[in-house]
Formats: structure tokens, sequence, C-alpha cells
């Protein structure tokens, strides 16, 4: 009886720590990066989108591995290895939890989420895709969810259709997944957020049409994984994959999570030792997944990085991150408005537009405007975002872009707009 009532008290205590809002200003005091000046002012950074700062928690995990618990995994048969190969395996755990995937044997570490893409589209493509085949991708994709595809296709004799970007707002034209999502497509891959326009895509909902036709899908959750809740078995994906760098974890590690029954019947795509089974002069047999797919010695701190960032992200709880972003990302929409001049991309409104927002101006290059407010301590991304179909779709060579995550605050959106009203006014636009 007590226990229930003590379980059902911390139940509530959990709920009400995930019903309250998210505040960056306490969040920032876990982030030593953030706390600095940059030409005399004090950082704003907004450029998430790319990479998101390291919180303490992930800095010491991967520093305390180096002091404590650094050896090769899966070889050694002394206490240092089987430390460093429970890390490393925990590490996987977690990120299998973090996607709620059915085990952790699920989740293949890789350097990144192009990684991740490369790796599905080279041997799921190697196995399953034939001449006369078709790949669909959408034309908000950036280079890393679009080039390993066009390489996987032109392997097969294989072609590549696309999902139309409608209107100013940037959104998938559904009509047109309907009347695509049918042979010969196998495969869909898509992004879950739009690194170039923030539309948040409705995952769920393509997965669901095309598993209803009996093709497979690919999420690449590189902008959604860590900034808003992701279940893999909820969204119904085949693939999955994401950056550890963008959620809060170093670089040099990412995850693709794939479906068993895909992962025991993909070839290898790399090779070498950890991913075999027995090796003879002449031919070799390979270990079960996920190490089938792990050669070489593996980003063994990275993944324990990853393992951390994934937690750190538990503990304040998706859900509020997500909230945190969309509530930050409505407010500097708004504020947008005001600075005369300026085109904004993507959705209007917050949802579906996710923290990574777009825009220029008519008359001032996206490099002269991240250049300038860079002057003013405002730390924003400009180019074509890796998504050059996508800028010549929108008729724009480039854009800047300011994107958002759990430590930024309204003071930092203000002083976006603040920034980009003396660009204004500076290049007389
Ligand atoms: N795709 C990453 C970005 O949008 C690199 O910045």
């Amino acid at each position: 009886m007590r226990e229930q009532a003590t379980k059902r008290g911390s139940e509530e205590q959990t709920n009400k720590a995930a019903a309250e809002a998210l505040r960056p200003e306490a969040i920032r005091k876990d982030f030593p990066a953030l706390g600095q000046t940059v030409h005399g002012r004090p950082l704003v950074y907004l450029d998430n989108a790319a990479t998101t700062q390291r919180p303490l928690a992930v800095i010491e995990a991967i520093r305390g591995f180096y002091l404590r618990d650094n050896a090769n995994v899966h070889r050694g048969s002394y206490d240092l290895s089987h430390r460093a190969t429970e890390a490393y395996e925990a590490a996987r755990a977690r990120t299998a939890r973090f996607l709620n995937a059915a085990e952790p044997a699920e989740i293949i570490f890789t350097r990144n989420a192009t990684e991740a893409i490369n790796l599905a589209a080279f041997s799921w493509s190697e196995r399953f895709l034939g001449p006369g085949d078709a790949i669909l991708l959408t034309e908000m994709e950036h280079h890393s969810n679009l080039v390993p595809w066009q390489m996987a296709a032109r392997r097969a004799g294989a072609r590549l259709l696309f999902v139309p970007v409608t209107g100013p707002e940037g959104l998938l034209d559904m009509d047109r997944v309907q009347a695509l999502l049918r042979p010969p497509v196998k495969l869909f891959a898509f992004t879950h957020v739009s690194n170039a326009l923030g539309t948040i895509n409705p995952a769920a909902e393509l997965c669901r049409l095309a598993r209803q036709r009996g093709i497979v899908t690919l999420v690449d959750a590189a902008q959604s994984a860590g900034h808003m809740p992701l279940d893999v078995r909820e969204l119904g994906c085949d693939f999955l994959a994401l950056s550890g760098h963008k959620l809060c974890g170093p670089t040099g590690i990412g995850a693709l999570y794939a479906k068993r029954e895909l992962l025991e019947a993909m070839p290898p795509w790399q090779t070498g030792g950890e991913m075999i089974d027995q090796v003879t002069l002449d031919q070799s047999s390979w270990a079960p997944p996920p190490h089938k797919f792990e050669a070489g010695t593996p980003n063994i701190a990275g993944a324990v990085g990853l393992g951390a960032a994934v937690d750190y992200l538990e503990r304040i709880g998706r859900e509020r991150v997500f909230r945190h972003e969309l509530e930050l990302t409505a407010y500097a929409l708004d504020r947008l408005k005001e600075v005369k001049g300026l085109r904004l991309f993507g959705p209007k409104t917050a949802p579906p537009h996710a923290g990574a927002i777009s825009f220029c101006f008519e008359t001032i290059h996206a490099h002269d405007v991240v250049t300038f407010v860079d002057r003013l301590g405002v730390a924003l991304r400009g180019g074509h975002h890796c998504a050059q179909p996508l800028m010549r779709k929108l008729g724009v060579p480039a854009t800047a872009r300011a994107s958002f995550y759990l430590y930024n605050t309204r003071q930092e959106a203000d002083a976006l707009v603040e920034a980009l009203q003396e660009t204004r006014r500076f290049f007389g636009a």
C-alpha cells in the first residue's frame, strides 16, 4: 500500500516536472561555452542546426572515459577492456532506449547522420534495389540524404523520384506523396525536420502510407532527434539516422537505427576487423548485427559521450525541449516580421515550423548578413545549407539561418532582431 502510494507520488512528481516549462537561464549553466563574449559582446549562439553546444555532463563523461576506462572494445580479456566494452555497449543500449528501438542490436554506431544514411543507402540497395526500381526522396533533402541515394541508384540502375515542396510555406505536397508511393518505388527517404526551411514533416503519417504499400522508409532525424520526443516504433520507420553533435553529444558519433530483419538481410558495407565471424585466406563470414556494420575500432569515447547526451536530454525531458523551441520559434517568427525587407522561408507558424528559421534580405547577400551580425555577437549560418536543389527551388543562392535549442532565450531572439535591424541600416536596405 505504502509502496503504491510512493510510486504514485513519484509518478506525480515526474509528470509535474514534465509539465513545467523549461527555464533556459538555468540550463545555460550546464553549457560553459555559452558564457563567453565574442567581439566584446555576449555570444548569442544560434547555429544549433549545424551543431549544438555540449553540456558539462557530456564533456565529463568523455574525460572520465579517457582518465579511467580507456582500452579497446570486444577483444581484450582484462578488466580495463571489459570496462571499455561495457561503457560502449551501455551507450548503445541508452541510444536504443532513447529511440525506443526493440533491442540495442538495432543501433549501429556511425560517424554521423551522413554516414548512417550512406550505410543504409549502400547496403540496403546492394541487397534490395535493382534495375528499373525507384527511390522516393523529397525536394527539401539536404545533400546527406540525396547524394548517397544518387550513388545507390546509379549502381543499381534505379532512378530517383521527388515529392515536391509546395508554396511559400515549404510543406510537402501530400497529394503527390500518395501518388508517388507505389511501384516502382522501393524505399522512401525523407527528412523529419528540414534544416533549411524548418518544416516538421508528418513523419508517422508518411511512414504509415509507405508501409501500407510495402515501401521501406528511412527518416533523416538529424534535425529532430534531441529536439522532440522520438520513438521509432511509434513512427513506424524502417531506418532512422541521427548525429550526436546535433543533440548535445560529441562530433564524430552518430547512429543508424534499423529493424533487425533488415540488418540480418543486408550485406556489410565496410569490412575488416570487428565485423567478422570466421576468416580464411579466401573468404569470410560476418558477425551478427550490430557488429557486422562496425568494422575497425569504433569511436568509443564518442559513443560514451552520446550516451551521456541522451541521458542529459532525457533528464530535462524532450517534450519540454520541444515545447520551449516551438514557443521561442513562434516568438521569433513574430518579431522578425518587424524587420523591413526581410523575407522569411518555411511555415508561418510553429508548429509546423521547428526551431530553424531561414531568411534573406532582397539586397544583402546572406554571407554579408552573417559576417555583420557576428560582429554583434550573433552566430548564424549563411549559405545553401547543404541543400542546393532546395535553394534553386526557392530562387535564392543562399539564406541566413537562425536555429534555436533548449538553452536559447527570448532575449537572444530579441538580440537577433536588433542585429538584423542594424544590418539593414548599415547596408541601407
Ligand atoms: N546540415 C547541417 C546544417 O544544416 C550541417 O547546418
